[in-house]
């Protein structure tokens, strides 16, 4: 069967090209949501009666298909958050805040999203941490090279993309647990771009920290996933507190917490946002992980091929890793491409998508991101390029 069914946004003929901002949903994830707030609506973790036992199953079970799907060894290893962005605060707030002193220093990339890098900003101001930039190579690559050169006796985390969101580039983040781990550093990992589209084992890669998005993997938005491993976890001090997240607290102020993982849940959890997660993982596990990653590169290499054969367009990332190919249209403004490819009912995201200092690395502050799903086709492609081709319209509109 064609898979292209199981999603209602592509019946409407939309040609959608911005997965990395957030993907489409299947029927599956929509109808599991459906079916949570139609036949058994009621809180989890709190009540005794049938509905709440069963939304008390299916949040833990989406907690364990989760697990399952990146391999982790524990079960309390996985926090759900609001997203990837909640979960690199909490990695940064709720453990870093606690065992970083002045001096410190931590490793980043220019590449990295805004989320992987305001966080430590803040414990920069607040802890008088350092904070240094791995350098990219002529491909906007992380080595191990540059890797090295950077690590000081000082270096307690490198905190970095496994897939970045403009370059696509993938980092060998085993490389690179390995090494940081023989000089006593911790390792946390973007994972947003790479779950979606690739098999992701947390146990090979050896990261110690691992955060993405659900929405970004064909699951609804407001749900994120935080997995440490079990001993950084344990550190973690949580700094959302309220109800779910105690076992007991007295009027002198004694408060003891629950085990984890509910200790960093405090709050009603987002629990139709778990279920539909859970409902992705069923869904994406439905396929094979590898051959989804194999088949977004064919497509991405057919677009390079063909937008190198247009001398109008200007490629960012020609040797990319996965389907994300950011470019532009020569002298022109890349939310006008996005505005003009609009009107062919092709969607594509255009600015720094929050890769604000990217811009130093690759010298051009935007540009027009296509980012491939395993649902996008050659035949969407070329309609993209042949739209591309006969831009002279939007020449004659913007000059
Ligand atoms: N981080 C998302 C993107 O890259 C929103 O588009």
């Amino acid at each position: 069967m064609d898979i292209r069914t199981d999603f209602p946004m592509l019946a409407t003929g939309i040609i959608y090209f911005d997965n990395g901002a957030t993907t489409f949903k299947p029927k599956m994830v929509i109808d599991s949501i459906v079916d949570y707030y139609s036949n058994y609506c009621s809180n989890a973790h709190r009540g005794d009666y049938n509905i709440s036992l069963k939304t008390d199953m299916m949040y833990e079970s989406a907690r364990k298909k989760v697990k399952e799907f990146i391999n982790a060894k524990n079960l309390e290893e996985i926090v759900f958050t609001s997203g990837a962005t909640e979960s690199l605060n909490m990695i940064a707030y709720s453990y870093f805040r606690n065992v970083l002193s002045e001096g410190d220093e931590v490793l980043l990339t220019k590449s990295e999203h805004a989320s992987n890098i305001l966080p430590w900003f803040r414990l920069k101001e607040e802890k008088n941490i350092e904070i240094k930039y791995i350098d990219l190579d002529e491909n906007y690559r992380v080595t191990t090279e540059n890797i090295l050169k950077k690590i000081t006796d000082k270096t307690k985390l490198i905190s970095l993309a496994h897939v970045t969101n403009v370059v696509g580039d993938i980092r060998d983040i085993k490389t690179i647990s390995k090494i940081a781990h023989e000089h006593g550093i911790l390792v946390c990992v973007d994972a947003s771009q790479s779950v979606p589209h690739m098999k992701v084992d947390v146990q090979d890669l050896d990261c110690d920290f691992l955060v993405f998005s659900g929405h970004k993997m064909c699951g609804p938005t407001g749900i994120g996933v935080l997995y440490a491993k079990i001993e950084y976890l344990e550190q973690f001090v949580p700094y959302n507190l309220g109800g779910g997240m105690n076992a007991t607290f007295l009027n002198n102020g004694e408060v003891e917490y629950k085990s984890l993982p509910h200790r960093l849940e405090a709050g009603t959890p987002n629990i139709a946002g778990a279920i539909g997660l859970g409902a992705a993982v069923d869904y994406l596990s439905g396929l094979d992980m590898n051959l989804i990653h194999e088949y977004e590169m064919k497509l991405r290499k057919y677009l390079v091929k063909k937008l190198k054969e247009n001398d109008k367009i200007e490629i960012y990332n020609e040797n990319g890793d996965t389907g994300i190919v950011a470019f532009n249209i020569k002298n022109v403004f890349s939310q006008d491409t996005a505005i003009y490819l609009n009107d062919y009912n092709i969607c594509v995201r255009a600015g720094n998508h929050c890769a604000k200092i990217l811009k130093e690395e690759i010298n051009i502050k935007n540009t027009c991101r296509v980012s491939l799903y395993f649902y996008n086709t050659k035949e969407e492609l070329d309609k993209l390029i042949s739209v591309l081709e006969d831009c002279d319209s939007l020449y004659n509109q913007i000059l």
